[in-house]
C-alpha cells in the first residue's frame, strides 16, 4: 500500500466509518456524480474533477436527456480532464428519480439542479452517507429550509462534508474584508446594502408539444415553485455576503415590497422583476436589499457596510474590494482566485484529510432570509425570523408527474397574499 493510499485511509476513516462502499473499489479513487446537468452542474463537475488527482466521473442524472447529452460533450471536449470521465450510457438517469441512482453510484455528490429540488437530493445523499457540494438556494420554501437544516445535522453526525456554492465565500478577496469587518476595521456595522441590480432574465416561452410540467421545468427560473423567485434565487449571493458580515447572525424582521413592472409576459411565469426589503437586526442594525432585473438598465452586484467609524463595500470585479476609517483606506489588490474552483479544492482536500467541511447552517438561514424577504414582498405584512422558519407553505406540486395538470401559477399580490 503507499503511502499516500495509506495516509487517504487513515485520514478519512470517520468518513468511511459513516459512508460503507467508499473503498470499496480497493484504491482511493473518489467516484463523482451530478444531479442537474445545466450550466452549473457542468462547471461544478469540471471543478471537481479538476479539484483532486483520483477522481473518476461516473453518474449524470437530469429531467431532460438532452441536458446529460450536452454537459457530457462538454465535459468531454476539455482536454484537462481526459481519463478522468467514465459515464457510461447505462450510468446517465433521467426523471424525477434519476438522482437515486446517481446517489448510489458514487462518492461525492453534486446538487445543482433547480432549486426546489435540493432538499429531497440533499437528504437522499446524507441518508446514503455521500459527500455533498451543494449549490445555493437549497430550497423555495421554510419546509424546505428545515430539512435542509435537518440534513446538515445528521451529516455532522456522520462527518460528512457539505460545501455549499454561495461561492462569494470562497472568494479570497471577500475572505479578507470579511474578516477584517469582523475583527472591528469599521467598528459594528449599522446598515447593510445588497445590492443585485442586473438587465432581464432568460424564458422559455412554451413550445405545442410541452405538458405543463414540462413547460415549467423548462422555463424553471420564472416560476416561484421550482426556483424561489430571483429575490432567493440570485440576490441571495449578497443577502449571505451581509449575513456572514455580521457573523452569521439573521435579523429579526422585514417588511418590503416588489412587482413585475417590465418583465410581465406569461413567458416570465409568476415571479417579480423588482424587490425592496428593509431587514431589521435585534440591535437595531438595518440591512436594506434591493434588487431587480430590468433589461437596459445599470448593474450593481455589491454589499455595501456602513459601521460606526468606516464603511465597507465588497463588489464583485466591478468597483472592488475596499475599506475606509478614519484611520484605514484598504484596497484588495491581492488575487482573488477562482472562487468556482476553491470550492472544490477545499470540498476535496476536507474529504482527503477526514476532516468534513459542513456549511449547512449558514447555506440554510441564507435561504431562509432570502424566503423571507420575498415573503415580505409578497404578502405585505412584516415578516419576523420566527414566522419566516416556521412557515408551512409548502410550494411542491401534488405530483412529480409530466403529464401532471399545473395551471400558470398566480402572481402575489401585497395585501392580498396571505402568509401561511
Ligand atoms: N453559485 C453560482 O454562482 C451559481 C451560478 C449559476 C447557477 N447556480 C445555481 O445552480 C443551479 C442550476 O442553475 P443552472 O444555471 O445550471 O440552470 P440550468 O437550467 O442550466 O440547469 C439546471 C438543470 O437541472 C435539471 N433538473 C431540474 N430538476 C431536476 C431534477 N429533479 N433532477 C435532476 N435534474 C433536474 C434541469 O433539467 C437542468 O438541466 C441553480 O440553483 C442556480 O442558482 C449557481
Amino acid at each position: 500500500m503507499s503511502t499516500s493510499r495509506r495516509q487517504f485511509i487513515a485520514a478519512s476513516a470517520v468518513a468511511a466509518a459513516a459512508a460503507p462502499g467508499l473503498f470499496a473499489a480497493g484504491d482511493d479513487t473518489l467516484k463523482v456524480g451530478l444531479i442537474g446537468c445545466g450550466d452549473r452542474g457542468t462547471g461544478a463537475a469540471t471543478q471537481a474533477l479538476l479539484a483532486d488527482k483520483n477522481v473518476k466521473f461516473v453518474a449524470m442524472a437530469d429531467a431532460f436527456a438532452d441536458r446529460i447529452e450536452t454537459s457530457l460533450k462538454n465535459l468531454n471536449s476539455k482536454a484537462a480532464l481526459k481519463g478522468k470521465i467514465d459515464v457510461k450510457p447505462d450510468a446517465q438517469f433521467v426523471g424525477f428519480e434519476a438522482y437515486k441512482e446517481v446517489i448510489a453510484r458514487c462518492d461525492v455528490v453534486l446538487l445543482c439542479s433547480t432549486p426546489h429540488f435540493r432538499p429531497i437530493h440533499l437528504k437522499a445523499a446524507v441518508d446514503a452517507g455521500k459527500h455533498v457540494f451543494c449549490e445555493k438556494p437549497v430550497a423555495v420554501d421554510a419546509p424546505g429550509v428545515r430539512s435542509v437544516l435537518a440534513s446538515c445535522a445528521e451529516a455532522k453526525k456522520k462527518s460528512l462534508s457539505v460545501v455549499s456554492g454561495l461561492c462569494l465565500r470562497f472568494d479570497a478577496g471577500f475572505r479578507e474584508a470579511v474578516k477584517r469587518v469582523r475583527d472591528g476595521a469599521i467598528g459594528n456595522p449599522v446598515a447593510l446594502f445588497a445590492n443585485d441590480y442586473r438587465g432581464g432574465r432568460w424564458a422559455k416561452p412554451r413550445q405545442p408539444d410541452w405538458s405543463d410540467m414540462t413547460y415549467q421545468m423548462r422555463n424553471w427560473y420564472n416560476f416561484t415553485w421550482l426556483s424561489g423567485d430571483f429575490n432567493v434565487e440570485q440576490h441571495i449571493h449578497f443577502l449571505d455576503v451581509c449575513a456572514w458580515v455580521m457573523g452569521d447572525k439573521y435579523p429579526a424582521k422585514a417588511i418590503g415590497m416588489g412587482g413585475r413592472s417590465v418583465l410581465t409576459g406569461t413567458e416570465y411565469g409568476n415571479i417579480y422583476d423588482h424587490f425592496s426589503v428593509v431587514y431589521e437586526y435585534a440591535n437595531g442594525a438595518r440591512l436594506v436589499s434591493n434588487t431587480r432585473q430590468h433589461p437596459k438598465t445599470k448593474g450593481d452586484l455589491s454589499a455595501r457596510v456602513l459601521g460606526e467609524r468606516g464603511q465597507a463595500l465588497l463588489s464583485e470585479r466591478t468597483n472592488g474590494i475596499t475599506i475606509k476609517s478614519e484611520k484605514l483606506d484598504w484596497v484588495f489588490e491581492g488575487d482573488s482566485g477562482d472562487m468556482y474552483q476553491t470550492e472544490h479544492n477545499e470540498l476535496f482536500a476536507s474529504i482527503r484529510a477526514g476532516k468534513p467541511i459542513n456549511n449547512g447552517e449558514y447555506m440554510a438561514h441564507s435561504t431562509l432570509l432570502a424566503i423571507m424577504g420575498r415573503t415580505a414582498a409578497y404578502t405585505g405584512q412584516e415578516i419576523t425570523w420566527k414566522m419566516a422558519l416556521e412557515s408551512k407553505e409548502d410550494l411542491s406540486p401534488p405530483k412529480y408527474e409530466w403529464d401532471a395538470k399545473l395551471a400558470q401559477p398566480t402572481i402575489a399580490v401585497a395585501g392580498v397574499t396571505r402568509y401561511s
